[in-house]
């Protein structure tokens, strides 16, 4: 008999297989005793059982480096269950159980043992970006360290995904990084990466997508999207293709609070006068970093994790004379993409609560993906595995 995992069962039917199983067995071994006709429970007072129905857009996915569940919404969006989070910093797990509802295992990446990881359709994947971003090379190289592989504190994060793919062989692995991993170190940061995952048989596609199609904000991120040769037929890989995005372009009216914001996000007179004078300083000398101010009708640059200390690469103009503010945690929310849809979606009616302080929450939102972005290439991941559901059960009907 094929052996029947969690993945192919509805919402409903998995509720019900919780309720029933008994103690000391899995979940997978409680649904192949229940379809050998094997009842593993014999209390004839339990409900007859539902019949086990197959989800054909249901899928399994992991989330690595999960942070605060960028990837955990959208791939649920498309259908997909995830078996496994991991993520070691603190107050993101906080955030991502809050919003999720989903458990996480709080371990360094390099630290668990893969064969404990469970089985997986999709790996999902937005790897640290700072080895590989300008700032992180230059910071580093400043400082006379080594950074991308050579960086043993971060760059080996990369090693500790091939080996959970060499164990687990997931049909798709979803990475994300910064736009910059491709010319990382004369590019032979992205060589390495590529190389490795073709060594493990899967054939890559990667692309640059720019954010600001879903939401306003230009934030560059690299995509690599990788199919296992042996689970897809060449023509299946071949139609996945990268989402377009939507035609209108948000404008950061779309995010902003419509009403008086509390006073504590407007920058002192100090910081402003300080960013003008350093921004000033540096367009002298040809420099084109500053401050990015904008309005309703502008598109922001990109958040990054240091944003809480000053907030300078968006700033809110409050017109004529009046010093700008930042965003507020909720508006940062909203730039990154997690919209209302995805709080009902995680049973969170009321909209996604903020369970870390101030900081903490800028740190998270400029680290993470914007879950729309995904949504949408998973959307076009989705179709690829379906095509090959499809193929499968034509060729067992023959
Ligand atoms: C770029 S962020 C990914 C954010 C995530 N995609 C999201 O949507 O929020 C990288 C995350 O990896 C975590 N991380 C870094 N090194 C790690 C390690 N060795 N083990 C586990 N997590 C790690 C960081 O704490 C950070 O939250």
């Amino acid at each position: 008999m094929p052996h029947m995992s969690v993945r192919n069962v509805s919402p409903e039917n998995h509720e019900w297989l919780h309720a029933t199983r008994p103690p000391g067995l899995t979940l997978s071994e409680h649904i192949d005793a229940l379809l050998s006709g094997l009842r593993a429970d014999e209390d004839s007072s339990l409900p007859p059982a539902p019949v086990v129905q197959l989800h054909p857009d249901s899928f399994t996915f992991i989330d690595l480096f999960a942070g605060i569940g960028g990837f955990h919404m959208a791939m649920r969006a498309n259908g997909g269950q995830c078996v496994f989070a991991n993520e070691w910093d603190r107050f993101a797990r906080e955030t991502y159980r809050s919003w999720t509802s989903h458990e996480v295992d709080n371990r360094d990446i390099r630290l668990i043992p893969v064969d404990t990881i469970p089985d997986h359709d999709v790996l999902c994947g937005g790897f640290p970006c700072q080895p590989f971003s300008i700032a992180g090379v230059s910071k580093k190289n400043s400082l006379g360290r080594a950074h991308g592989f050579d960086d043993e504190r971060q760059g080996n994060l990369f090693f500790a995904i091939r080996d959970i793919i060499r164990e687990k062989q997931p049909k798709v692995i979803i990475l994300e990084n910064v736009k910059n991993l491709k010319s990382h170190d004369k590019g032979k940061t992205f060589r390495v990466i590529s190389s490795e995952i073709n060594d493990l048989g899967y054939e890559m596609r990667e692309q640059i997508v720019d954010a600001q199609g879903w939401v306003p904000q230009h934030r560059e991120r690299i995509f690599m999207v990788c199919f296992r040769r042996d689970a897809f037929t060449p023509e299946e890989i071949e139609s996945f293709s990268f989402p377009k995005p939507p035609k209108r372009t948000p404008k950061m009216r779309s995010i902003l609070e419509k009403t008086p914001v509390d006073i504590k996000y407007t920058l002192t007179e100090g910081l402003w006068t300080y960013l003008q004078e350093y921004a000033a300083k540096h367009r002298a000398k040809g420099n084109g970093f500053g401050y990015g101010l904008v309005g309703p009708d502008d598109v922001s640059r990109t958040m990054s994790a240091r944003y809480y200390k000053d907030g300078s690469e968006i700033l809110i103009s409050r017109g004529e004379g009046q010093t700008p503010r930042r965003l507020t945690p909720a508006e940062a929310s909203r730039l990154m993409g997690y919209k209302e849809r995805f709080a009902v979606l995680m049973d969170k009616p009321e909209g996604f609560p903020q369970v870390v302080s101030d900081t903490q929450a800028y740190k998270q939102f400029g680290n993470s993906v914007c879950p729309l972005v995904v949504e949408a290439i998973g959307a076009e991941v989705v179709k690829v595995l379906q095509a090959r559901q499809a193929r499968l059960q034509t060729s067992q009907a023959i």
